[in-house]
This record gives C-alpha cells, structure tokens and sequence, in this order.
C-alpha cells in the first residue's frame, strides 16, 4: 500500500473508530437498555413451574442443555479409567496444622490420557473427614506453591486450614491451555477429539470445569475428606468455570464465583461492562461456536447468566464483585443472584437478598446466598476467602 502519511493517519483513525465502536462498552448505568430476562421458571412448552420436582425433571435438563449448545459447549462424562498416584504423601506442613498430599489423577480414554496434579492440604486437627475448598487455578501455579514459599492471597490455604477445612487446587493449564492457539493440547485432543467438529462442542472453559468434576472423583476416594462437603471456588474466567461446574456436576455442595462478570454471574442483557460480542473476540475458545451468534444479540439468548446460578439450586453459592471492577458489571451480577430466588423459593429456601445492592464491603451472608462488593480491584483476596469462610461454616 502506497500511502501518503496523512492519508495513512486518516485510514488508522477510521480503523480505530469502527474497532472502538465495534466494542464500545457502556459504563452509564442510564444507558442500560430495556430489557425482560427470560422466565427461569417457564418451561419451553409455556409451562410455569411450580414444584421442585417440575424443576428437576423438565425445567433444569431443559435450562443445562440451552447452555450447552448455546455458550459452554457439551460435557462428555464417558471415559475408559481413572487412576490416583499420590506423588506426595502426607507430608506435615503448615507448622504441623496440615498435611500436604500431592495428586497425580489420569484419566484414560481410547488409550489416551490426561494428569491432573492436586495440591492437597488437610488440616490435622479438625474434624476427619475434612469439608474442603477446591480452587479452579487460572493464574499462575505459584499461587497454589506446594512449598508454601510463596503465600498469596489468591489461595490463602492457612487460612482455610486454622478454620478447618481442606484446601485443594489445580491449574486450568492441565486441561486446557489458557492460550486460543493451544487450548485444545490437552482433554479435548486427547480425550474428546471430536469436541472440536461441533459447534455445540466443549471448549476451553467446559474442559477446565470437566477437570473440577475429575478432582470430585478423587475426592470420593478420599478417607480424609468429606466429599459432600466440597466447594468449588474460582476467580474470574475461574468463577465462569466454577459455576458451569457447579451447575453440571451435583455433587458439589456450594460455589463461590468471584468477580465472574460477563458470562458468569453477570446478566448478559445489561450490556453494561464486558459484552458477549467482545469476550468472543478475545477469548473466542473460552465458548462455544454458537455462542458468537449473540455477539451484539443479547436479547435473542435463550437464556440469561441468573439460569446458570439458579442451576445451582438449591446449593449454597456465592458470587462477589470489587468496587472498581465496572468490567464484570457489579449490579448486574447482584441482579442475577437476585433472580434466582423463584428456584430456591420452590425449596422454600429464602434468600435474604436485599431488594437493592448492598454496600461497599457490606457482605450479605445467609444460609444459601453469600453476595459481596469488595472495596478495590479485580482480585480475589483474604478479604474474599475470610467471606467464604464465614458462609461455608452455615452450612
Ligand atoms: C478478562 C475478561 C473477563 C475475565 C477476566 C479474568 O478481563 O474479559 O471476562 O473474567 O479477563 O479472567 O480475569
């Protein structure tokens, strides 16, 4: 191209301006748009259901496949075997509060396999066998040093430890790099080949939360845990993947999802913060093919992001945000929360929700729903866990 500069700035300029309209965020809560959520308890007969029952057998299969094909992507459960190779066996850790195992899970199908390394503390003085917190890890392995070297506050293990409970990690890497070039390297090439030819088929985020459900196994195996008693905890694309696997898999008994925003616990229709259209653009193997059908669609999903908690249901689950966080919308993910009460209500489980959302740093902490703002950044924190903690010990 043979440009002068001046033609050159204009063309740039003209890129800059569709690139940033093509995205434009909104941060105007005046700026909302009108919206109506679809009915959680509506049927896709036009049905409303009114009982438990209705809701585990027509509604909930209903609502899990219409995330399935339309953003997470299938779950395939079939495998030939699973083995458990304890690397590191009880090791005193923790100034002798805990002990620490180390996991090696493979998981073998048509002759191929995947490793998913646990990290595993126990407490050695609480009750036996342990409640644990299980962290999806989507950052760096550090965060979860075995060594205890590095103590970070994204997985604060002696904290959960002096409280009681297990604390278990993996990294997402295991199952799928977070990279779109080499995401597929690990479960889906493997294990799930032909996950990749379906437009409905798992992607990155569906194999991290298969990887939380093969952790679960192990757990059952376990003598020194307590596995209806797990909950499953992730941060940001961790907090989507926490709740995916929360909703898939029942045998957990709660979910935290912290700072989960868009296609987590956020609404969709809001379009406040991060939309559909720019997620897909940026993380375009974190879903599904048919998920960039709604890039600036929100209104023709099926479904909203209050049917993924409300899958949940009737666990316990709790969703945060931080104050400065506008990307993950705030008051969006408390709505969502929020909408979920008719679920929980046909378990006549009240919520304990405030009409509005809480304040800064004013955790609302019942038997079934945690919700907090944490004053500051996108993180998760001691501050975070200290709230986790507090809600795990009601249940
Ligand atoms: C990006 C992405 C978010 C995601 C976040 C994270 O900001 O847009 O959707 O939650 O990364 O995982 O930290």
């Amino acid at each position: 191209m043979d440009l002068n500069p001046m033609k050159r700035l204009l063309t740039f300029l003209l890129f800059a301006n569709v690139f940033n309209g093509a995205f434009a965020q909104n941060y105007d809560e005046s700026k909302v748009p009108a919206y109506t959520l679809p009915d959680v308890l509506k049927t896709e007969a036009g049905k409303v259901v009114a009982d438990k029952k209705t809701w585990e057998q027509v509604r909930r299969p209903e609502l899990l496949k219409l995330f399935e094909d339309n953003i997470y992507g299938q779950m395939p459960t079939a495998f030939d075997s699973i083995r458990y190779k304890t690397v590191q066996v009880d090791k005193p850790a923790m100034d002798g509060k805990a002990v620490l195992k180390q996991v090696e899970i493979s998981v073998f199908r048509n002759k191929k396999s995947v490793q998913i390394s646990l990290v595993l503390f126990v407490p050695t003085q609480a009750r036996k066998p342990a409640p644990v917190f299980l962290l999806i890890n989507n950052r760096g392995k550090d965060n979860t040093d075995p060594t205890r070297a590095k103590k970070s506050e994204f997985w604060p293990a002696e904290m959960l430890i002096e409280n009681g409970y297990a604390a278990a990690a993996f990294h997402v890497s295991d199952l799928a790099p977070d990279n779109k070039d080499t995401y597929t390297s690990a479960l889906l090439e493997k294990l799930y080949p032909e996950q990749l030819t379906m437009d409905n088929g798992m992607k990155a985020i569906g194999a991290w939360a298969w990887g939380a459900s093969r952790v679960m196994d192990y757990f059952e195996t376990d003598k020194d845990i307590n596995a209806k008693k797990v909950i499953v905890v992730g941060h940001s694309r961790g907090g989507k993947t926490s709740l995916w696997a929360a909703a898939q898999d029942k045998r957990f008994a709660a979910c935290v999802s912290n700072c989960s925003g868009n296609t987590g616990a956020a609404l969709a229709r809001r379009q406040y913060g991060e939309r559909i259209s720019r997620i897909n653009a940026t993380f375009p193997y974190w879903f599904n093919n048919n998920y960039k059908k709604y890039n600036d669609r929100e209104n023709d999903l099926p479904v909203d992001q209050h049917m993924l908690i409300a899958l949940v249901a009737p666990r316990p689950v709790y969703v945060t945000n931080a104050s400065k966080d506008l990307w993950a919308d705030p008051k969006g993910t408390f709505l969502a929360l929020k909408a979920t009460e008719p679920v929980y209500t046909l378990y006549k489980i009240k919520s304990g929700l405030p009409q509005n959302p809480p304040g800064i740093d004013m955790p609302v902490i019942g038997s079934h729903f945690g919700y907090h703002n944490r004053e500051g950044e996108h993180n998760m924190t001691n501050y975070d866990w200290a709230n986790f903690i507090r809600f795990a010990k009601g249940f």
